[in-house]
């Protein structure tokens, strides 16, 4: 269970439905407690099923067409609808090489992970939103939509760089039909998948975990506060982000990466 440095309003979400994508580890676990801990009815899914989980959990491959329909079925048929979608799930597993070492299938899998996943559960769960005229969707997009990496990220990148521009676009057709939508783009992140890169890497070069995570950090141009974001810190902005604290914070970005992105 996770744990969290601060204190949580246990009733700030009671009666609120959330579906978090990728709920299962990192930051959606992360997410998906905090509002869980907050009252919330929180769904999830991933493709392989945790041992701990609260709520409904929908084991399914995001990157399919097939895999977001049954998502979109269970839920309504579950839980009547959703009132806060958090798509949350996304990555890259492109070999490195740079632009000329990633295949149509790698731009496909990175296209379909990163941006067609949100895509289409958006257009599985915003009729149902519209009808009530009331709902929150948020994406979590990466700095690299505006940083991009290229040795073995730039479809990831390119992506990312498409959901924020897709959210924003969104954001304005659904904004006057009582919908929110916003995004979040996180930094270096120490998420279960960072971690396991960070000893990777370390294994790799014969280092240390902490000189593994320096370097990784040095990747990025160097991160001001000094370390890395954790999924806690991401959970926190999200809660606000769907919160009815946030009701006039709409078509926005939020970038939460320790000062990473150099520029304005
Ligand atoms: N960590 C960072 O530094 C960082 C930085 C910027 C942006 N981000 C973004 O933040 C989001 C979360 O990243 P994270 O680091 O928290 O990831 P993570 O620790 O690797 O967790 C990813 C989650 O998504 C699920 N998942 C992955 N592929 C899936 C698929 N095809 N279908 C269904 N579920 C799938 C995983 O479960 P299964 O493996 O069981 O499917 C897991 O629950 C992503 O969009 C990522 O691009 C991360």
């Amino acid at each position: 269970m996770h744990k969290f440095p601060y204190e949580i309003d246990q009733t700030e979400f009671k009666g609120r439905r959330v579906l978090v994508t990728g709920g299962t580890k990192g930051m959606g676990q992360a997410i998906l407690h905090r509002l869980h801990n907050a009252g919330a009815t929180v769904a999830s899914t991933a493709r392989s099923a945790p041992v701990e989980h609260p709520g409904l959990f929908i084991p399914a491959d995001i990157s399919t067409a097939e895999g977001t329909a049954k998502i979109v079925d269970t839920v309504i048929g579950e839980l009547g609808g959703i009132d806060i979608l958090i798509n949350n799930v996304g990555g890259s597993v492109a070999p490195g090489g740079g632009a000329l070492g990633l295949s149509d299938e790698d731009w496909a899998y990175s296209l379909n992970t990163n941006l067609m996943a949100a895509v289409r559960l958006d257009r599985g769960f915003l009729p149902g939103m519209i009808d009530r005229q009331d709902g929150v969707i948020l994406h979590i997009s990466s700095i690299q939509r505006r940083l991009p990496l290229f040795e073995a990220t730039l479809a990831y990148a390119s992506a990312k760089a498409a959901l924020s521009t897709y959210s924003k676009g969104l954001a304005k057709e659904m904004g006057p039909k009582g919908i929110r939508v916003n995004t979040i783009s996180p930094g270096f992140i120490e998420t279960t998948a960072a971690t396991n890169l960070i000893n990777r890497l370390a294994t790799q070069d014969g280092c240390s975990a902490d000189e593994a995570r320096d370097k990784l950090m040095q990747s990025l141009g160097g991160i001001p506060i000094g370390r890395p974001g954790r999924p806690d810190e991401v959970a926190e902005l999200a809660a606000f982000l769907t919160s009815n604290r946030a009701m006039s914070i709409h078509g926005a970005d939020y970038t939460i990466d320790g000062g990473t992105v150099p520029t304005v």
